[in-house]
């Protein structure tokens, strides 16, 4: 499926047809089947989907900290698949930068916040007064002037992610990648790191694409993509032409065009909460998914199906369900 978003324009990021399995033991486990988008320069794309679904796996990918098993990638001009050596290295020192949900993965915890932005521009051969200077410049972009000689342990959660942004934008890349970045933030510190990301879009023209697992912080991206079990699925598109859906005080919401057409068919339509959002799922009267349904919900249950989905929905949860036996 493509998801181009606007299909005018050479596309900076290119992803096609991209796979990646990972061998363990003597088994293979396929974290992308086939994943095929593209990405405006300057755009902002967040990824949602589920626990498993590769949204880590493809980051990595286009970060240059693993190779496809198949398909093609390229950043720019920048043909991941033939990238080796030394090439690779500075790729990964210049064109993107990385922000990750653990501190320890962002920030080295023996260095101030100064000398940790610092040192992604001592490895690129930037002299220190220049980097000092850079590093200094940063921070206080980041809104973290007043702190730039204190160590992670001496910030917030917020604090630190904020100087891992500076760390990523060292080297002034052009991509910025950021996996769940909020993920371990309390929601005002994470709508004010993920206000930053887009002002820092802004400020340098960076391309950015985020996984995350809260609808609020995705809707901060031109459009998001929903990765489930390696594969993509419909994008999201917050429209110009079509304002995003409002729930009224009833619990009605009107869906956009595009949702109705997938809905359009289905005699029934099963809702299900999922950690990325709500899922409708249509049920067609010809085909009889329930079991299909209940294997996703209760995918450790040994069940017998049909019963248990309509105990579910006399209100009853799959615990109580299993009580009443
Ligand atoms: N290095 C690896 N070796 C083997 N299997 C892996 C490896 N990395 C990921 N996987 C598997 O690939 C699949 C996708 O993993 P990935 O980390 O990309 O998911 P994710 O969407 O980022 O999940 P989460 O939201 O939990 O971070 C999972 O089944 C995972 O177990
Ligand atoms: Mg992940």
């Amino acid at each position: 499926m493509s998801n181009n978003h606007n299909g005018s324009e050479t596309p900076y990021i290119n992803c096609k047809n991209v796979v990646r399995a990972y061998t363990v033991g003597d088994h293979e486990i396929v974290a992308l089947r086939g994943i095929d988008f593209t990405m405006k320069r300057g755009e902002m794309v967040a990824i949602v989907g589920p626990s498993g679904a590769g949204k880590s796996s493809l980051l990595n990918l286009l970060g240059g900290l693993d190779t496809p098993t198949a398909g093609r990638l390229s950043v720019g001009d920048v043909n991941l698949i033939d990238l080796k050596g030394q090439k690779l290295a500075e790729y990964r020192l210049r064109q993107v930068g990385f922000v990750w949900q653990q501190v320890n993965r962002n920030l080295l915890p023996h260095r101030s916040a100064l000398r940790n932005v610092m040192l992604p521009m001592m490895l690129a051969g930037i002299g220190w007064r220049k980097r000092r200077r850079r590093a200094k410049e940063l921070l206080e972009a980041v809104g973290m002037a007043g702190h730039t000689h204190k160590r992670p342990s001496q910030l917030s959660g917020g604090q630190q992610q904020r100087v891992a942004i500076a760390v990523a934008l060292a080297n002034d890349p052009q991509v910025l990648l950021a996996d769940e970045p909020t993920g371990a933030l309390d929601r005002s510190s994470a709508v004010q790191v993920l206000e930053l990301i887009a002002n820092l879009r802004e400020r340098y023209g960076l391309t950015i694409l985020m996984v995350t697992h809260d609808m609020e912080m995705a809707s901060y991206a031109d459009r998001t993509l929903t990765l489930r079990d390696g594969a993509l699925g419909q994008d999201l598109t917050h429209s110009a032409q079509e304002a995003p859906p409002t729930l009224d005080g009833e619990g009605r919401i009107q869906l956009p065009l595009a949702v109705r057409s997938q809905l359009d068919e289905a005699t029934r339509i099963a809702v299900e909460i999922r950690p990325e959002g709500v899922l409708l799922r249509p049920e067609r009267a010809d085909v009889d998914n329930t079991d299909a349904v209940l294997q996703d919900i209760l995918p450790h249950k040994n069940h017998n199906g049909r019963g248990r989905l309509f105990r579910r929905r006399n209100g009853k949860s799959a615990k109580e369900v299993q009580h009443e036996r």
